[in-house]
């Protein structure tokens, strides 16, 4: 069946979530962070995730802004930085994350070609909103979905319904786009076809699925998105 929908997953996927760090890391009197900030960024993403599959499970969901601040409070104290000066203006940094540089491009070509596109996330929608709107990419989505409409995290199968309730037609019809390979897993058990975009050339992940397409970066979606017989 023809791809009619691309949906991209937003952090790590059209927006570079390690920006926040690297920009505070080249920023004056921040000599000890710069010498941590590459394991720190590390630690932040994987609680912030951690955190959402352990409150997913345990049925205690709440804001992604909550579990973002609970990550970095989490990788500053492993790493000995306690610093809330530090911490704030990593959280400023999060609200403008920069996009990748090839999405502007990328969604213009799917948009020319017909498809509709969206973004499926974790974040609030006030979140997405900052990113989608400091990226300049607005005009180019015709939706932005957030979990906070079904009240459970990735990968909930409630959030993968979200896109099917929102634009109608097959799973099959969707190209699901995500940089964390266990997104783009669970999404092709779903039943949508997936590309997992795996810029830093990281192993599979062990799960029951596998993503259809594994890409370095997001510059083949419109070709992949046409080509799908
Ligand atoms: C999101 C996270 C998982 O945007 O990257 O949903």
């Amino acid at each position: 069946m023809p791809i009619t929908t691309c949906v991209f997953d937003a952090y790590g996927t059209l927006f570079d979530v390690a920006a926040a760090a690297r920009i505070a890391a080249a920023e004056p009197g921040r000599e000890a962070f710069a010498e941590k900030w590459p394991q720190i960024a590390q630690d932040w993403r994987l609680k912030q995730l951690q955190y959402t599959w352990l409150r997913a499970v345990a049925d205690a969901h709440t804001d992604f802004w909550e579990v973002t601040q609970d990550g970095l409070d989490y990788a500053l104290e492993a790493a000995g930085l306690v610093d809330n000066e530090l911490r704030e203006r990593l959280l400023a940094l999060y609200w403008e994350l920069s996009a990748y540089p090839e999405v502007p491009a990328m969604l213009k070509a799917l948009k020319d070609a017909g498809m509709q596109t969206a973004i499926l996330s974790n974040g609030s929608p006030e979140m997405l909103t900052g990113a989608v709107s400091s990226a300049g990419i607005t005009d180019l989505l015709d939706d932005v979905l957030s979990v906070q409409d079904v009240g459970v995290f990735k990968p909930h199968k409630f959030v993968y319904d979200m896109v099917c309730d929102r634009f109608g037609g097959e799973r099959s019809e969707v190209l699901f786009v995500s940089s964390n390979g266990w997104d783009a897993a669970n999404a092709s058990g779903y039943g949508f076809y997936t590309a997992w975009v795996n810029r830093a050339g990281e192993p599979m992940d062990r799960l029951p699925w596998k993503p259809q397409k594994v890409m370095s970066d997001l510059t083949g979606i419109p070709e992949l998105a046409k080509e799908r017989p």
